[in-house]
């Protein structure tokens, strides 16, 4: 599995992919086939994302524990919160506040992604 850690590159595509089919789906009808099969493709992505960003998790963490740890639970947020805006969407409940929580954990998962020490270091 080096090859997959060796390099941020396929966590990065993992999360740019399941975003875009995210926000696709979130956009679409609710009762509409097509919203079904992104929103299985868009949960196929979490795996990946969570898949990806666990490799690079356990070959790098003990360069900064803490700060890793807290990368890992932002990034499981952030998804949790996909799903929550999928979900509670599909059944006509309120969807605000889960929009208003996905833009805040995304912003600060990709704040502390692009500072800690693997690939770019933006913020480092
Ligand atoms: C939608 C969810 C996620 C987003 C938007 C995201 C975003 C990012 C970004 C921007 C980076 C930096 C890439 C680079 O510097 O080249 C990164 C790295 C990383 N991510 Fe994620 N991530 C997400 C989910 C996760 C999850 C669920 C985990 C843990 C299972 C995780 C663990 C990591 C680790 C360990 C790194 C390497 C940190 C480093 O040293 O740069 N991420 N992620």
């Amino acid at each position: 599995m080096d090859v997959l850690s060796n390099t941020t590159h396929f966590h990065i595509f993992t999360w740019v992919v399941g975003i875009i089919v995210f926000l696709v789906a979130a956009s679409m009808d609710t009762e509409s086939k097509g919203r079904k099969i992104l929103h299985m493709v868009a949960r196929l992505f979490y795996v990946l994302i969570l898949i990806s960003g666990a490799l690079l998790f356990f070959r790098y963490s003990s360069m900064d524990g803490a700060l890793y740890g807290v990368k890992f639970l932002l990034g499981l947020v952030t998804i949790g919160m996909m799903e929550m805006v999928l979900v509670r969407s599909k059944k006509n409940k309120s969807v605000k506040m889960f929009w208003i929580l996905f833009f805040v954990f995304l912003l600060a998962t990709l704040f502390l992604g692009f500072k800690l020490p693997m690939g770019i270091n933006w913020f480092a």
